[in-house]
């Protein structure tokens, strides 16, 4: 099979697109014929820092297509059925192998563009604000990156329970589209004082809960924002900011900082995490939520589809199509 691999950890153009053995199918799970690779913040984080786990590595933890074979443990799911998968490495390819526990089917009818962006991102962005942050109607929430994949889906499933939401963003043309989606203020957090901005829009000290998915400089500041016994729950370092947070500032709002990881949350608690996202795609399916797609790369070109999600422009998801 071809796919987009890498030898060492570094820029986009670390990335080569060369034909590799297809992967084997574990007993608990399938192999995937690929349609449609989420391009997932993650994946470019685990591109420049994490240690490859194979020579040459296939990084990528998100993508959707058809089963084409079904391990001995893994009855209930069948060849031909399209589906979308969460995977620790490897989506960035032909073909991927994936354990069942971590594959949803794709009701008929749907996008599968769009149902392959939904299981890290809105999955994450539910678990930050509902079984740790405790989100309720009238909160206000201060969602960072909005024009991410988290961000999206955390400012459109804030508000569908009646939260009041305040995003940030790197440019004043996203965040002219973030409020269309659903967030009521928008915070330029290159051009502005996080806290005064943040402040002027909602009041001081107003800020409930807090999704983070960029850490460093925006963590720390994050705390001058919010309520008394509010909480933040980090969960990524899109920032690529190595500031060391700092508690004591907490303390003068009895706050909480909480850390996130989706496969925690399906390791430990996989029934209610699963069918948490399983009721995510049907919100995508049915139009209630949306996917924003903003570009599509051929996995050929999987290098150029890295570059131009780190250049910060994408609004929205970049998806990237095997055999293109
Ligand atoms: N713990 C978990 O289980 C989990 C699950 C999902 C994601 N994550 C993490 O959450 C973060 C966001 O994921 P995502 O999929 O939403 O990412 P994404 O779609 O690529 O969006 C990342 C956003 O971060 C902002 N950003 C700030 N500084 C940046 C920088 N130096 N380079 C690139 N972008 C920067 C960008 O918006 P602006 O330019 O507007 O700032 C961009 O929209 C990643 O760190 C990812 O690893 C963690």
């Amino acid at each position: 099979m071809k796919a987009a691999v890498y030898y060492e950890n570094g820029g986009p153009e670390v990335l080569r697109y060369e034909t590799v053995p297809d992967p084997i199918c574990p007993e608990d799970g399938v192999l995937i014929d690929v349609e449609v690779i989420s391009l997932e913040g993650g994946d470019t984080l685990h591109r420049a820092r994490t240690p490859l786990a194979k020579h040459p590595h296939i990084v990528g933890y998100q993508c959707a297509g058809t089963v084409r074979e079904v391990g001995a443990k893994a009855g209930h799911r069948k060849v031909g059925e399209k589906v979308v998968a969460i995977v620790p490495n490897g989506s960035h390819a032909e073909v991927v192998a994936a354990r069942a526990a971590t594959t949803w089917a794709i009701p008929p009818g749907a996008d599968m563009r769009e149902l392959a962006c939904v299981p890290v991102a809105f999955g994450t962005a539910h678990e930050c604000l509902f079984p740790l942050g405790a989100t309720a109607s009238g909160h206000r929430v201060l969602v960072h990156a909005g024009a991410g994949g988290v961000g999206l889906a955390a400012i459109q499933l804030a508000r569908a329970v009646g939260a009041e939401v305040v995003t940030t963003a790197s440019s004043d043309d996203k965040l002219a589209r973030l409020v269309a989606m659903g967030a009521r203020h928008g915070v330029n957090y290159k051009s502005s004082d996080l806290v005064q901005a943040v402040a002027a829009a909602v009041g001081p000290d107003a800020i409930d809960v807090v999704v983070d998915p960029v850490g460093g400089k925006t963590l720390q500041d994050s705390v001058g924002c919010l309520r008394y016994r509010g909480r933040i729950i980090n969960m990524g370092m899109a920032g690529r900011d190595p500031v060391a947070f700092n508690p004591l500032p907490l303390w003068a709002k009895n706050g909480t900082l909480i850390g996130m990881s989706l496969s925690t949350s399906l390791a430990k608690e996989h029934e209610r995490t699963y069918a948490d996202i399983a009721h995510l795609l049907d919100r995508v399916a049915t139009g209630e939520l949306r996917v924003v797609i903003d570009k599509v790369f051929p996995l050929a070109k999987a290098a150029d589809a890295h570059a131009y999600v780190e250049g910060r422009t994408a609004f929205g998801r970049v998806i990237m199509v095997p055999r293109a």
